[in-house]
């Protein structure tokens, strides 16, 4: 049986080795704490739930659901964009529902690529910008994100056989994996460039309800002349702790919107309506208020920790995670490997999030608070010098 070749084009799996790891310390009886995937841990609102229990129970929801989703989740992601954003949103024809950013991401590869197209991805970034090329037939380009300039991309280094080939830009603040907020001017100059080089910006705000130190994430569409060149992928996951309910919406440009629609209607069925009235429930609650505070206090715990371990590494101030340098004589790997052997603690290697995340390592902070505390207890003792 043959399958076939696009699969081969994906790179290499750079978890399958530490996975294996992680299965032979659980067969020799270790207790392994996993500081690796970015999946909240405390439950989806009360209200969420019982929205979704209501609405499972009618009948009425129990049918393929629309690809355009109820008029109700538009209507309510619109308001929410209007609340929280300020930025008004035509629930007609600027605003899809996706199972998911994932989902979402995905296919805008599948609508905007065509072969040798480019894909302009960061680097490191979030594996679907370059997998998601990859398999659409099109090529990822990095572009490393500089820590000197607050980890955005250098736009002004991308080549101009690369940027004659863009059709695609995926941006994504608070980002994953380096906890980066916003660099100041860099939604202007990726609209400035995006102009130039007639590419549709992807703005990933996955991450923009998970921030600390009063700082508050902007959505891409506000930024003047957004909507024109640019689309924005928000999801309910990491927010309201809903990432098993694969939730989110592609919103923003009314061309791309219906391209992304036009693909969809060929590849799923929507999404359960039941669920869409929960998401309603949910965007009008707003996401639960405590999980900033909780997330940095684990955060605090964590980089208090990797100081007294001779780790230095600079507080984020949004998301769920924590991008720390490897000790010297590390690759990120290796020192990934040596934390697993000596603590059980599992922590993911920056090269998994592309060339430039080499030298660094992720710990998320989405493990209860008494986990987290003994898993850092556990890398002072094993690993201080
Ligand atoms: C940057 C980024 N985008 C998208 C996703 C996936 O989100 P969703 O659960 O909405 O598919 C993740 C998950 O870790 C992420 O880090």
């Amino acid at each position: 049986m043959k399958a076939s070749g696009r699969a081969d084009r994906l790179p290499p799996y750079l978890f399958a080795e530490l996975e294996r790891k992680v299965r032979e310390k659980k067969a020799a009886g270790v207790d392994v704490i996993s500081l690796g995937i970015g999946d909240p841990d405390l439950p989806t609102p009360t209200p969420v739930v019982d929205a979704l229990s209501r609405a499972a129970a009618d009948p009425a929801t129990h049918q393929y659901p629309s690809n355009r989703g109820r008029p109700e989740l538009r209507e309510a992601f619109a308001r929410f964009y209007g609340r929280r954003f300020g930025v008004t949103l035509d629930p007609e024809r600027e605003i899809l529902p996706a199972l998911g950013a994932k989902e979402c991401v995905f296919n805008l590869n599948l609508a905007f690529l065509d072969a040798e197209d480019v894909a302009l991805a960061a680097d490191p970034g979030y594996p679907v910008y370059t997998g998601g090329p990859l398999l659409a037939g099109g090529e990822p380009v990095l572009i490393p994100l500089r820590p000197d300039l607050g980890f955005a991309p250098d736009l002004d280094a991308v080549s101009a056989a690369d940027a004659r080939r863009a059709r695609l830009m995926f941006l994504n603040y608070p980002n994953n994996p380096t906890g980066a907020v916003l660099p100041d001017g860099l939604f202007e100059r990726a609209i400035a460039f995006a102009r130039e080089h007639d590419v549709l910006v992807v703005h990933d705000a996955s991450y923009t309800e998970t921030t600390f130190d009063g700082y508050v994430a902007p959505s891409f569409l506000e930024t003047p002349g957004a909507t024109e060149v640019g689309v924005e992928v928000f999801s309910l996951s990491k927010g309201w702790n809903m990432t098993g309910w694969r939730t989110a919406a592609l919103v923003g440009n009314a061309e791309a919107v219906e391209a992304y629609w036009r693909l969809k209607t060929n590849i799923d069925s929507g999404m359960f309506e039941a669920v869409q009235e929960a998401a309603v429930a949910a965007l009008e609650a707003g996401p639960p208020r405590e999980m900033p505070a909780i997330y940095e206090r684990r955060r605090d715990l964590v980089c208090d920790a990797l100081h007294q371990i001779g780790v230095g590494v600079a507080p984020p101030k949004g998301t769920i995670y924590v991008w720390a340098p490897v000790p010297d004589g590390h690759t990120s790997t290796s020192y990934c490997e040596l934390v697993l052997e000596e603590s059980g603690v599992v922590i993911s290697p920056g090269s998994a999030y592309g060339p430039n995340g080499e030298g660094f390592f992720r710990i998320s902070l989405t493990v209860p608070d008494e986990r987290l505390r003994e898993a850092v207890e556990r890398l002072r003792e094993s690993l201080s010098a």
